[in-house]
């Protein structure tokens, strides 16, 4: 069996993983990635649009962001439509600090020629990895032939459904975790963005939310049924719901239509495990937690962990010890557990909860004051901008 050796491994080229692999780069440290998919399937994979301020700074500075600034929306505010009326939250008058619409295929396509640049290995296509906690390493196995990495540390960055998370004892982990009785139906049109900003919408029907990707490119989702099946909606019957869930007392707006070009169901669910490590294995982004997408900030979340996880590599590899590692878990919940609150209290404040009136009239009550208290608008703003980086 070949055998290669390195000082880092890492599973998974998602946002965590191919940002760990540049930063390591950038200190000197080798490193292999291996992804299951290929290339094609997560430069096209449609997933998050809206990048903190922090996520785009740091992307930045590490050289990753040309094309981002090219191709980017800023946005300074984002709306919340209930009863009919948007109310605007102005992002950058309250914090300082705007957010970048950019999509997260576009922003792995950036990141996947990066790490090409470098020389440094990425293996697509990647099969049935086995990890090994004994002898820290991995075997995997490409075109019908098992190979071996043989390295100091294994960083799982391979997702909420990944094998890192699962070969460490079940007795060694504390998981928390909570179901929504709600999903996403997510969808992409070939038609121009309705509004200049984003727009949280509360409705009697369920939630809806209007994003994009470009000025020629809307995203939308509408809140359904976890496990919804998507024969039962048809373009047709999308357009009406997010036409309802969406309308304005305002006669002058309407939604613009357009083929859709992508359409699918994410289900939505809190979860973390505590410790983020076991050994030489360290977990990164959604290979540790996930948050319901209300709140936008699950790659942002990913991109704050490697960078902890980077730098605590780089004091290893320079003889400062395995202090900042052993703490690698603790900095990263403090920031994790934040962002747990302010996603799972965005979405109990924006969805539907069937035969509720108790929980309809708090929602409502949390809506009227976000929107009218300079103080809760700030709370919101400064979470969704986001906190500055550890
Ligand atoms: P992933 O992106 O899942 O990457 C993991 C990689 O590992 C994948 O490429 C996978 O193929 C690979 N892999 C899995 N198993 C293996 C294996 N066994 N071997 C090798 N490779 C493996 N976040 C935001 O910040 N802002 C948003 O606006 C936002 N919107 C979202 C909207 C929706 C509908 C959804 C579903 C998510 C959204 N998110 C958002 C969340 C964001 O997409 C994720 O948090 C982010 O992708 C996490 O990055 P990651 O690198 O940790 O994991
Ligand atoms: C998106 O554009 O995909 C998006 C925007 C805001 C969210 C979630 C997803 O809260």
């Amino acid at each position: 069996m070949p055998v290669q050796r390195t000082q880092v491994g890492i599973i998974g080229a998602g946002p965590a993983g191919l940002v760990l692999a540049h930063l390591l780069h950038l200190h000197g440290i080798d490193s292999i990635v291996v992804e299951r998919q290929t290339r094609e399937h997560v430069e096209k994979r449609i997933r998050a649009g809206v990048l903190e301020h922090g996520t785009v700074e740091l992307l930045t500075e590490i050289g990753l962001a040309r094309r981002l600034h090219r191709e980017r929306m800023i946005h300074h505010g984002i709306e919340l439509l209930f009863d009919g009326v948007g109310h605007r939250i102005p992002l950058t008058e309250l914090t300082g600090r705007e957010i970048t619409i950019y999509g997260q295929h576009e922003l792995v396509k950036d990141l996947i020629a990066a790490r090409l640049d470098t020389g440094r290995p990425l293996v697509f296509a990647a099969t049935d990895v086995d990890i090994s906690l004994d002898e820290p390493g991995f075997s995997y196995v490409h075109d019908g032939v098992r190979h071996e990495v043989r390295c100091d540390f294994v960083a799982g960055c391979d997702g909420f459904h990944g094998v890192s998370r699962t070969v460490i004892p079940r007795s060694a982990l504390t998981v928390y975790q909570r179901d929504y009785p709600h999903a996403w139906l997510g969808i992409l049109a070939q038609a121009p963005p309705a509004s200049d900003e984003l727009v949280y919408a509360y409705h009697d029907r369920g939630f809806a939310l209007h994003s994009m990707r470009t000025p020629e490119i809307t995203r939308l989702y509408l809140q359904v049924r976890p496990e919804e099946p998507l024969e039962e909606w048809p373009d047709g019957r999308i357009w009406a719901e997010l036409r309802t869930r969406l309308s304005r007392n305002d006669p002058g707006w309407h939604l613009n239509e357009g083929p859709i070009l992508e359409k699918s169901v994410a289900a939505m669910r809190s979860f973390v495990v505590e410790p983020m490590h076991h050994g030489s294995l360290f977990l990164a982004g959604d290979a540790a937690h996930i948050v319901p997408p209300t709140g936008a900030k699950g790659l942002n979340l990913a991109v704050a962990d490697v960078k902890v996880l980077a730098e605590a590599f780089a004091a290893y590899y320079t003889g400062h010890g395995a202090k900042l590692l052993d703490a690698y878990s603790e900095t990263c919940l403090r920031r994790v557990w934040r962002i747990q609150h302010f996603s799972w209290w965005m979405t109990s404040m924006l969805h539907r909860v069937d035969d509720d009136p108790f929980t309809r009239q708090l929602q409502l009550s949390q809506l009227r004051y976000v929107t009218s208290s300079r103080a809760a608008a700030t709370t919101l703003a400064e979470n969704y901008v986001g906190l500055p980086l550890p």
